[in-house]
């Protein structure tokens, strides 16, 4: 949500960060802009280049300037306060231009301290609640009134007493973070201190890297893996001061602290196409991969381990009520785990977005289980949930795919998903990260429960493990089947999902990816309960995708498939590879491989995220950066 990139050394700074935005643009891309420091012809001075849309209209407008700036700060926007603007996008500067600021995270306190920092004399270009931030720091710097001592007749609120200025950048912005409530991931330029980027950080994220050729920061290491794979992860309430010849960081207090380096070992391939012509291609790709690592190391000594659980057996032994928190794609992977879970472990389990769960008053108890589930592992409303679950006496656990994400760092155990680097806005090789990795924590409980014995665990583990080739054979076979039944699709306004047991938890995802990167209106439900209304909505051609895999409910939704039949809907079926009958009440049908029905999400999600992308190519849509949306969530 939102992607902040800093660069000083001695290389050109526009490049660096052109290349490191479009790195980012997954977390927003709205607006996009970037701050030069320029020192051409004598003082230095602040160049502010902004456009709104996407990183590519940004990098047109800076290739025809002759920008020589070696430091500078870039952003690229996904809009909270304000609408996509040029104004409303950053950077923002001060009153006297001489200091600019990206910011990614939310300031809640922004109307009072805008209200105060105007009766001080500072006048607003733009509706966000970033631009206080700068004011903030030009006070601290310059002092006030505003433009004091040379322009003492600059507004002063009644009774106010001017403040002399600190004319350390640092120390600016360390004064100014203390005046505001709310999150921030923030970088800052003044043309006072050239070449120095000072940097803060609470609850949004920070890298910061030292590369041959000069000091890095981003929101996200993607945008510095060129440079170096040696980082630190900022932490809440530090800072760091970045400049061509090194970086140090502080505390609050201004001293010096050696937060620990974090070595990244994915590799730069991750971040882009690979011969793909999207990402989300790419990524449904990889998922046999996925699965394949996400298994690695966790069947040792012929027994099912999770070493990183951070719970002994004995404790795993008590738990008697599990909840699911997660948001989007990852809550849909919970819905999959729940069936799972009670079944093999016979634990009650709950599924709940985590931006209600933390608004209710869940039953909690010491012996409860929360499992918090996060692609990005910094969606606010999840972290907001878990910390709500800890002071509650849960155990949370994280599943996630940001080694070190506040979600990993603030559960007592988490699992990665090892899907690497998700790019495509839209979730798809995580998604089957996720539910096998909770799989694999159903299994361990259904193992330390004495619910499954060790022998049929560990069959389940092989049978687990095979999803990878059947995901392969449903990549290589029905490319063209998935492209019929995207034609059939296309110009609907509207079409249902449905599916009963581990179908009707599938239908969601499907529904959600076909909505999100189609526009198409799409909706999921249990196809036992078309009958209590959606068939209504069924008139000659309306595209009904059912998925109808063998599993001990075959019969009845192909029932309910046969009612939907007979109101003329369009049928296409994600069917089990054998199934001939089908056909006669599909339009389409997609195969996947006989799979345990436990297991099918992991396969029958695979031809559902190809039919939103086909669909979504078929209506001209963008499958990687669909409009309104961000791949992190860092807003509540
Ligand atoms: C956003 C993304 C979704 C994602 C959701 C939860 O809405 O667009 O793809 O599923 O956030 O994100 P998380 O990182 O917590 O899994």
């Amino acid at each position: 949500m939102c992607g902040i990139v800093g660069y000083t050394g001695d290389e050109l700074a526009k490049d660096i960060l052109i290349n490191g935005l479009k790195r980012l643009e997954y977390r927003g891309y709205d607006s996009a802009g970037v701050a030069l420091e320029d020192a051409a012809g004598g003082a230095a001075h602040i160049d502010v280049i902004r456009r709104v849309g996407k990183v590519a209209g940004l990098e047109e407008a800076l290739a025809n300037r002759d920008a020589a700036a070696t430091c500078g700060i870039g952003h690229t926007r996904w809009a909270t306060h304000g609408r996509p603007s040029k104004e409303n996008a950053h950077p923002h500067t001060s009153c006297n231009g001489r200091i600019a600021i990206v910011h990614n995270g939310i300031i809640e306190n922004f109307a009072e301290l805008r209200e105060e920092l105007g009766q001080r004399g500072h006048t607003f270009t733009s509706d966000t609640d970033t631009e206080v931030f700068a004011h903030l720091i030009e006070e601290a710097y310059y002092g006030w009134p505003v433009g004091s001592p040379s322009d003492p007749a600059a507004g002063t609120a009644p009774g106010a007493s001017a403040a002399p200025g600190c004319h350390d950048l640092m120390a600016a912005v360390r004064e100014a973070c203390t005046h505001v409530v709310g999150a921030y991931g923030l970088a800052v330029v003044c043309a006072d201190e050239p070449g120095v980027i000072a940097v803060a950080r609470k609850d949004s994220p920070i890298v910061i890297g030292r590369g041959a050729r000069g000091s890095y920061v981003a929101s996200d290491v993607i945008a510095l893996i060129d440079a170096t794979r040696d980082v630190v992860v900022l932490e809440d309430g530090q800072f760091a001061r970045l400049a061509p010849e090194g970086i140090t960081y502080t505390d609050t207090e201004g001293a010096p602290i050696e937060p620990a380096v974090t070595h990244i070992d994915w590799d730069i391939d991750m971040a882009e196409k690979g011969g793909y012509p999207d990402f989300m291609l790419k990524e449904i790709c990889e998922q046999p991969r996925v699965v394949r690592d996400t298994l690695v190391g966790r069947m040792t000594g012929g027994e099912l381990t999770i070493d990183e659980l951070g719970l002994s057996l004995e404790e795993l032994n008590l738990i008697d009520r599990v909840y699911v928190i997660a948001c989007g794609t990852s809550y849909h992977a919970g819905l999959i785990a729940k069936n799972l879970i009670e079944m093999w472990a016979r634990i009650p389990c709950e599924v709940e977005a985590a931006s209600e769960f933390r608004y209710r008053n869940p039953i909690i108890t010491p012996s409860t289980l929360v499992v918090a589930v996060s692609q990005s592992g910094e969606t606010a409303d999840t972290l907001a949930a878990i910390r709500d679950a800890r002071i509650k006496g849960a155990k949370v656990f994280g599943i996630t795919n940001v080694v070190g994400s506040p979600v990993a760092r603030e559960s007592d155990g988490v699992i990665y998903t090892k899907a690497n680097k998700e790019i495509a806005v839209a979730s798809t090789k995580s998604f089957i990260g996720q539910v096998v990795s909770l799989t694999l924590l159903a299994l361990l409980l259904a193992q330390v429960k004495y619910r499954l014995t060790v022998g049929q665990v560990r069959m389940l583990f092989r049978e687990l493990g095979d999803t990878a080739e059947q995901i392969q054979w449903i990549l290589d076979t029905q490319k063209d089947a998935i492209h019929e039944a995207a034609l059939a699709c296309k110009d609907a306004h509207s079409a249902l999902f449905v599916g009963r047991g581990m179908g009707a938890a599938i239908a969601n995802e499907g529904a959600l990816k076909l909505k999100e990167i189609s526009y198409l209106h799409a909706e999921a439900y249990a196809a036992g309960e078309m009958k209590h209304g959606p068939i209504a909505l069924i008139d000659p051609g309306f595209p009904v995708i059912a998925i109808a895999t063998k599993s001990p409910v075959y019969d009845k939704t192909v029932s309910n498939l046969k009612e939907c039949e007979a109101r003329g809907a369009k049928i296409v079926v994600v069917a089990t590879e054998g199934d001939e009958d089908i056909a006669r009440i599909a339009d389409h049908v997609i195969y996947i491989p006989p799979v345990r029905d436990a297991f099918s999400a992991i396969t029958a999600t695979v031809p559902l995220q190809l039919l939103a992308r086909e669909v979504a190519l078929m209506r001209g849509c963008d499958v990687d950066q669909p409009r309104n949306l961000a791949k992190s969530v860092t807003v509540e």
